[in-house]
């Protein structure tokens, strides 16, 4: 009975010191940390302006305009990037499969492929398929598109775009 109340006492004990010895440790980071702002700032200011620079160099990329990148663009890079398309489309005139044909896409007018039933998120747009607006419509076909019965993720690589776009110009 002695030994279980000194044994319960001293466990008691024990857990009351380590209690406080965590807060004590709490309470000391929080001051180091206050105190330390007026001192210490070297070592702080190091971590942080690398991460600066890398937000400045992740905001400039995507403003390479559309254009300049098309310009640049390889079309026998973009022949293998037909295989993401090729189960929906076909290259040949009048061929439509799940999606219309896109032989002679580049330039034609939007949702013309004869024989096709487009849905009305392409059927009512005007114009043609210029090079930048079918990268945007590549690029997240339901965002472009709202309601498009075209079912594909979208490719997010502008340079990929461009590659496909030139590609499917020699399609013609
Ligand atoms: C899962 C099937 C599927 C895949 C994969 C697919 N498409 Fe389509 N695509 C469609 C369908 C369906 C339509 C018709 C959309 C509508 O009417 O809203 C379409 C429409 C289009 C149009 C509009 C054609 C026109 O005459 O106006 C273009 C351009 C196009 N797709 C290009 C592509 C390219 C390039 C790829 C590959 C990166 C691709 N698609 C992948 C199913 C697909």
């Amino acid at each position: 009975m002695f030994d279980t109340m000194t044994i319960t006492k001293a466990f008691g004990a024990l857990c009351g010191a380590l209690l406080v010895l965590l807060l004590g440790g709490w309470a000391a980071e929080g001051l180091y940390n206050v105190d330390t702002h007026g001192e210490d700032h070297v070592s702080g200011y190091r971590v942080v302006i690398p991460d600066a620079s890398d937000v400045v160099e992740a905001e400039a990329e995507p403003e390479v305009p559309f254009e300049e990148v098309f310009a640049a663009a390889d079309a026998i890079a973009g022949e293998r990037l037909w295989r993401q398309c090729s189960s929906c489309h076909a290259l040949n005139a009048g061929q439509n499969g799940v999606g219309p044909y896109l032989v002679g896409v580049v330039g034609r007018d939007i949702a013309a492929a004869e024989g096709f039933d487009f849905s009305d998120a392409l059927a009512s747009l005007d114009g043609v398929w210029e090079p930048e607006r079918l990268s945007g419509f590549l690029e997240n076909p339901r965002t472009w598109a709202p309601g498009t019965a075209m079912s594909y993720g979208g490719m997010d690589d502008i340079a990929d775009r461009a590659n496909l776009i030139a590609y499917l110009a020699t399609q013609q």
